[in-house]
């Protein structure tokens, strides 16, 4: 089966999981089972944006949400990183090389590609979706095209 395929078996299952449930960490949680365990990714999660950074009222951060894999870092900073550079842009970030990726935060050293997407709702990011590969250049514009999809579902769902 190619990878597009495995998407558009994936996709109506994660519209089953999500649609009738209305609780954002555990739409998140299973999302992140689902794309985890069909692609054996090396780290699949959810970085959400928090109302405040730990102790400074006012400015907000991304914040550790469910997720499968390894233990990983619990706050970024916008800009910062893969991820905080994809909720700066607004825009998913493909990395073929994350040692070749100026800023990036390793989590793991087992890391060698990643792809963020944004979750977007009324025009603004509300979490991100992470998905680190232990290969290099793991991800294309088929993993774009479709995990957008997915955050855009998110997104249509979040409250
Ligand atoms: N590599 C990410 C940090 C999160 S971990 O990959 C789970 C980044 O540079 O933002």
């Amino acid at each position: 089966m190619t990878k597009e395929q495995r998407y558009i078996e994936l996709l109506p299952q994660i519209e089953a999981v999500t649609g009738t449930e209305t609780d954002r960490v555990a739409n998140m949680a299973n999302i992140a089972a689902l794309l985890h365990c069909e692609f054996g990714f090396w780290w699949t999660g959810f970085y959400v944006v928090s109302a405040d950074r730990l102790q400074v009222v006012g400015e907000k951060e991304l914040v550790l949400g469910p997720f499968q894999g390894p233990v990983a870092c619990t706050r970024i900073r916008k800009g910062r990183g893969v991820c905080g550079t994809s909720w700066q842009r607004k825009e998913t970030v493909i990395v073929p090389d994350v040692h070749r990726f100026e800023g990036h935060i390793a989590c793991s050293s087992e890391s060698n590609s990643e792809i963020v997407v944004p979750v977007i709702k009324d025009d603004d990011v509300v979490a991100v979706l992470d998905i680190d590969s232990k290969e290099f250049d793991t991800f294309d514009q088929t993993d774009k095209k479709y995990l957008e999809r997915v955050a855009q579902m998110l997104g249509g769902i979040w409250q």
